[in-house]
């Protein structure tokens, strides 16, 4: 396997477990742990990274392979990869330029990058940064109707082809925000998410209450319905693991689900999204594009991910960590590194292209127990 240079520190990163020691020795601690955090007593996050353990390849052989294409279509756009970044709050708490250096990262791999409402970089800064690069939005409704438009009128404007909605989240924690306590954290601005009348102090107690007033929580699948009729942008609802919730979604019009547990952040004890994937894309049929995130780490968990039926894969702290090591290089390091990893394990899968990858290729251990 080729493995990827790491310019600032000269070291050469073949394992994505290099990437996350270097980012750990070279993050506060506060903010390593911000990243990290699992919700509870950290069931489901755990379970994310072993559940893909439990799946094994069954691969076809005599087949030319010389050639590998794993170029991909999502929600319209065509990627170099079906491998994608998932939206993730305060990346300049990772490097000083933020969500600008990770939209940089992801353009120059020619993958796809969802900034999230909780990012420091507003959308135009991203426009600016990489003009290019396929972007995607992670809205939060806001209780005014009004400013909600306001946002999808500047996405729309700042090259934003999809709205993604994160269903997984009925309940802010904005009493108990870690930011408000971070250290480092002083100074972050969220300019996606707030207007010029929130307090300037984004750690401020003052800050914590306009949150409050001002975000709609929970959201309903009448908000879903309201969003579809006030945009012509696509919709992906994210934080989906079951199959009736899918069926749902595909009635009230929306473009894709990504199947995902918020990467073991929200309601603990829930399953792996790669276990849940399965069940969804049956429901849906092939009406809506289906996707995945959490505990995807190796080239191996993303061709599983797309036998199980998945069109393309997300990842969220695998970037964080690139980006913490080595700014926008290191997020295309990452990206780089799947797609060379998913290149290697198609060819010795037998897989010359997406197409080739069925779900025979994957059977669940139950199977040889
Ligand atoms: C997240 N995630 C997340 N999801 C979302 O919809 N909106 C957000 O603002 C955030 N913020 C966020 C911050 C941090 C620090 C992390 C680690 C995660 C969840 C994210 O989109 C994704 O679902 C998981 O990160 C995927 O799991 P892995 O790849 O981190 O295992």
């Amino acid at each position: 396997m080729s493995s990827v240079s790491c310019c600032a520190s000269q070291v050469s990163f073949s394992r994505l477990e290099d990437f996350k020691s270097l980012a750990k020795k070279r993050l506060p601690s506060d903010v390593w742990e911000y990243y990290s955090f699992p919700s509870c007593n950290g069931f489901t996050i755990q379970e994310n990274e072993r559940a893909f353990q439990r799946y094994r390849l069954l691969p076809r052989v005599l087949r030319d392979v010389s050639r590998v294409d794993t170029t991909a279509t999502v929600l319209g756009s065509q990627l170099d990869m079906p491998v994608a970044i998932a939206p993730t709050a305060h990346h300049s708490l990772a490097h000083p330029d933020g969500e600008k250096a990770t939209a940089t990262g992801a353009a120059s791999a020619n993958s796809a990058f969802v900034l999230s409402s909780f990012a420091n970089c507003s959308m135009e800064d991203i426009a600016q940064t990489a003009p290019h690069g396929v972007r995607w939005f992670y809205l939060i409704l806001q209780n005014d109707p009004d400013r909600t438009r306001e946002l999808l009128q500047r996405a729309e404007r700042a090259g934003f082809t999809a709205i993604w909605l994160t269903v997984d989240q009925p309940r802010f924690q904005f009493q108990h925000r870690p930011e408000s306590e971070m250290k480092s954290a002083e100074g972050v601005r969220l300019p996606n998410l707030t207007f010029d009348d929130a307090p300037g102090d984004a750690r401020s107690p003052e800050f914590t209450a306009y949150l409050r007033d001002n975000v709609k929580q929970p959201i309903t699948w009448d908000d879903v319905v309201w969003l579809r009729k006030n945009t012509s942008l696509k919709i992906v609802l994210k934080g989906i693991l079951s199959a009736e919730d899918a069926k749902e979604a595909v009635k009230v019009g929306v473009d894709g689900i990504c199947v995902s547990n918020h990467g073991g952040r929200q309601l603990d004890g829930v399953p792996a999204s790669i276990d849940a994937l399965p069940d969804i894309v049956r429901a849906v049929g092939g009406k809506v594009e289906v996707y995945v995130d959490g505990g995807v780490r190796t080239g191996t968990d993303v061709l599983k991910a797309l036998a199980l039926g998945a069109r393309c894969v997300f990842i969220g702290r695998p970037v964080l960590w690139g980006l913490a090591a080595n700014g926008a290089e290191g997020v295309h390091q990452v990206l780089q590194l799947f797609k060379e990893q998913l290149n290697l394990a198609m060819a010795q899968a037998g897989c010359s292209q997406l197409s080739d990858i069925k779900p025979s290729l994957v059977i669940h251990e139950s199977y040889y127990l």
